[in-house]
């Protein structure tokens, strides 16, 4: 694939389709790493949709990170409730406690570090909130990625250096909305709208008739 094309392609159609999410903007405007990180940890469970009413609900009652590490455990889950998988409440409640001593981590070294933090939300904070050249890797990117190359069986060290090779450095944070974006709103796993589609010139797996094939379902 043509690289460069691809990643001005994406950005272009993300400034024009991008959505409008509510952890994407802070209280002044500019990124609030507290929320970017909430809206992380919920929605590796969470379709966005309900996702954002979870957000909403727990930023209400935890508006910041002094707030959370401030709180009881037990308020914290019972608004995590409907969320699943408390132990992630649990790790929240516990890395803003370390956050409320120690400051907040401003590298993907630094989230790494805290509880709960895997190479994920480590990489999805330090980009969407601190503008580091991190490329996140989840579902949506592994997809559009196998889609684009014509990978049926993409594995997760592909999938991260695919991302990382295409990931735009001056937009980090640009780039990994976008992949995401298109990944849930054009490049869905049945019936991926490839005439909507502004990398769809590039794409191997729409020059080959059968785009929804990429990737081949998991070996279970
Ligand atoms: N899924 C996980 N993180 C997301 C984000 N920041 N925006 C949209 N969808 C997401």
């Amino acid at each position: 694939a043509d690289l460069p094309a691809v990643r001005a392609a994406l950005l272009a159609w993300f400034d024009r389709a991008g959505r409008d999410l509510p952890w994407r903007v802070g209280p002044e405007g500019g990124r609030d790493p507290y929320r970017v990180w909430v809206s992380e940890v919920l929605l590796q469970q969470t379709q966005v949709a309900r996702g954002r009413v979870y957000f909403e609900r727990f930023l209400t009652a935890f508006p910041t990170v002094e707030a959370l590490a401030a709180a009881p455990v037990e308020a914290v889950l019972k608004a995590w409730e409907g969320c699943g998988y408390y132990a992630r409440a649990r790790n929240l409640h516990r890395a803003a406690g370390v956050i409320a001593r120690e400051g907040m981590p401003t590298t993907h070294e630094g989230w790494r570090a805290l509880p709960g933090v895997g190479p994920y939300t480590a990489a999805a904070v330090s980009s969407l909130a601190f503008g580091e050249a991190r490329a996140v890797s989840d579902g949506n990117v592994r997809r559009v990625l196998a889609r684009v190359h014509g990978e049926r069986q993409p594995t997760e060290p592909w999938v991260q250096a695919r991302a990382d090779e295409l990931l735009d450095p001056a937009r980090p944070a640009a780039f990994n909305e976008a992949v995401m974006d298109l990944g849930a709103m054009v490049c869905t796993p049945r019936n991926p709208r490839c005439h909507e589609c502004p990398v769809s010139a590039w794409c191997t797996a729409f020059a080959s008739g059968e785009p929804a094939s990429f990737p081949a379902p998991k070996v279970r």
